[in-house]
């Protein structure tokens, strides 16, 4: 059994990412398949990193993105590329950081209690195989320490997991 363990609500940022960071590759070592993987990667987030109303991943199919695992509410299940935020980071291949959802052009609203958003992408071996999605009910709830901290959580993701097996990268 994988126990995980939280950090007072009093840890730095920088603490809680290298504690995440710890946790997440013990609990996806040796595991290579890329569902399961995001299905225990959700979970962790959204149990660890607080003040989150959704924590989840879209995958590349085809030629737009489609619902993968996650914890929140019910999401909406295919996003076209360029399309809300979660399109928009495929479509820019980098990170897209939204202080307020409601500021954001063509934002996506799956939970309208959702106020901010940071989306990741999984670019492995220079394709997009989708994105790590994060919403928060709070404005402003996410800054450039989420961001990098969230973007070395996808790497060891994408270290561990076989990214060939199912999915389509741009
Ligand atoms: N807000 C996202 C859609 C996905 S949900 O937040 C889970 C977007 O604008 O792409």
């Amino acid at each position: 059994m994988f126990t995980l363990t939280a950090l007072p609500q009093s840890a730095s940022k920088q603490d809680l990412y290298a504690s995440l960071a710890q946790q997440l590759t013990g609990l996806l070592h040796g595991e290579p398949d890329a569902i399961a993987n995001a299905a225990n990667m959700s979970a962790l987030l959204y149990d660890l990193l607080p003040d989150l109303n959704w924590a989840g991943f879209y995958f590349m199919r085809g030629s737009g993105l489609v619902l993968g695992p996650f914890q929140g509410k019910v999401a909406c299940v295919r996003i076209p590329v360029g399309r809300g935020v979660c399109g928009t980071a495929v479509e820019r291949r980098e990170s897209v950081l939204v202080p307020d959802v409601h500021a954001f052009p063509g934002h996506i609203a799956c939970d309208s209690a959702s106020r901010s958003e940071l989306v990741v992408p999984l670019i492995k071996d220079g394709k997009v195989f989708g994105v790590l999605d994060l919403d928060s009910p709070h404005p402003e709830r996410f800054d450039e320490e989420d961001r990098a901290g969230c973007e070395q959580l996808v790497r060891i993701y994408l270290d561990a997991s076989d990214m060939a097996e199912g999915f389509s990268g741009v």
